[in-house]
């Protein structure tokens, strides 16, 4: 499974980065206006930033709703560095841009995914991603994790490429959970990535080593 971090924060992808584990990023406005990016230009930037601190996948969310503003916007995006993927909201003319950019070799990941259909949709017009919400469905007592196992049985049916990227997880378990169930790739914070270095038994079995260490050196 490929891990993704889920921010817009420089520092946070540098250190995620500087582990050693990851394969890409992703963001969306809301994440870009927690960190005080604004106005085109600098959103533009800052895309380039993050491709420079990476070397996989960057999820770049169009604005526009309507599909000429997306083709134009998804364009922009991508030529900004081969990294980027064009990030297309749900509706109908956003499949319509899916198919636009896909057919153009051109790669995209559709957000704000919910149920299956849209997943089949996504999957249908050629979608490189596809981003279902587990954390938000979870938020309203709907259980996200049965969602990735659904789109993973229907995509296994049909042998599309489109790859479940497991989205909105908000904590360690989630991970676990998208790995058992065959995700392609999970995007998180890195509170959540981090959560997996942790057991108590690591600890204690580290300081023991080390007290033996240090006794027998003296
Ligand atoms: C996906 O790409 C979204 O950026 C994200 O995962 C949403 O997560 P949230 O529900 O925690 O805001």
């Amino acid at each position: 499974m490929k891990f993704f971090i889920d921010t817009a924060n420089l520092d946070q992808i540098k250190e995620a980065q500087n582990m050693g584990i990851l394969d890409g990023v992703t963001t969306n406005p809301s994440l870009m206006a927690k960190e005080g990016i604004t106005g085109h230009d600098n959103i533009l930037k800052h895309y380039v930033d993050i491709c420079k601190i990476v070397e996989g996948d960057v999820s770049a969310e169009v604005i526009a709703t309507d599909f000429e503003g997306m083709v134009k916007e998804g364009e922009a995006l991508a030529e900004l560095n081969d990294q980027i993927v064009v990030k297309l909201p749900m509706i109908k003319d956003g499949i319509k841009a899916c198919k636009y950019f896909s057919d153009r070799g051109i790669k995209t990941n559709v957000t704000l995914v919910f149920s299956p259909g849209q997943a089949l949709l996504a999957a249908k017009a050629g979608a490189t991603y596809v981003s279902p919400f587990i954390g938000r469905l979870d938020d309203i007592s709907t259980d996200g994790l049965n969602l990735i196992a659904e789109i993973r049985h229907i995509y296994d049916n049909y042998g599309f490429q489109t790859e479940i990227l497991a989205a909105s997880v908000r904590h360690t378990m989630h991970i676990i959970d998208c790995a058992k169930l065959g995700a392609d790739v999970m995007t998180g914070p890195l509170s959540a990535i981090e959560g997996l270095l942790k057991h108590p038994l690591t600890d204690i079995g580290l300081a023991k080593f080390l007290e033996d260490h240090k006794k027998a050196n003296q």
